[in-house]
């Protein structure tokens, strides 16, 4: 299974993808592309360091949101890319792009969905008073982290929580829950049917 990465900035669940292939951990799934929709995307870097082809398509560089597509379409293709996962990636993807990678397009949420969607998500939960918060993974849909849920990850908020000290640790749960949710596609362990989608156990 090949796989794109799509990043816009520190890049660090693309990272924890990297580690848990080089480690073995995820199954026949391979990061084949990192590609990031800012030059300065901090990313862009730590993945060429690790070995892994990485590319920019400047969003800005683009009169509209089609053509931005068709030309990320066009890099993940030029690459054999079959399923695309979105780490940080701070574009929302149109039905020209998701059309390309039909429910082979997946997402990392730091928030437990449906609660506290886009961005500031930590920061959502705090401000709402939730004891509970984490991680989710989810196929991507035309909307707003609207997409079928694959997994979720729980982490406690604390009483002496800010939103850094909450966001460090959901990040340590989806450097965990991302590779093994990549791992259960690349293993055939996921299924669909409608909203409902079931991982089996490896
Ligand atoms: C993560 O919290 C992810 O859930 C959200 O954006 C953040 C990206 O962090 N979509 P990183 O670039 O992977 O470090």
């Amino acid at each position: 299974m090949r796989l794109g990465v799509l990043i816009s900035g520190t890049g660090s669940n693309m990272l924890a993808l990297l580690a848990a292939h080089r480690a073995g951990r995820l199954g026949g799934a391979e990061p084949v592309v990192v590609v990031a929709n800012r030059p300065d995307a901090r990313g862009l870097l730590a993945a060429a360091e690790a070995g892994v082809p990485s590319v920019c398509v400047d969003h800005t560089r683009f009169g509209d949101r089609a053509a931005f597509e068709d030309a990320l379409t066009a890099e993940l293709r030029g690459r054999g890319v079959e399923w695309v996962a979105l780490a940080g990636f701070m574009r929302l993807l149109g039905p020209r792009f998701l059309d390309a990678f039909p429910g082979r397009v997946v997402n990392i949420h730091p928030a437990l969905l449906p609660a506290f969607p886009g961005v500031h998500a930590q920061r959502q939960a705090l401000e709402y008073g939730v004891k509970v918060a984490g991680c989710t993974v989810h196929f991507v849909d035309g909307g707003v982290d609207t997409g079928p849920i694959i997994a979720q990850r729980a982490v406690e908020v604390r009483d002496d929580d800010d939103e850094a000290a909450l966001a460090a640790r959901i990040l340590a749960a989806e450097h965990q829950l991302y590779p093994e949710v990549i791992r259960a596609l690349a293993e055939g362990r996921v299924t669909r049917d409608g909203r409902r989608v079931r991982v089996r156990p490896g």
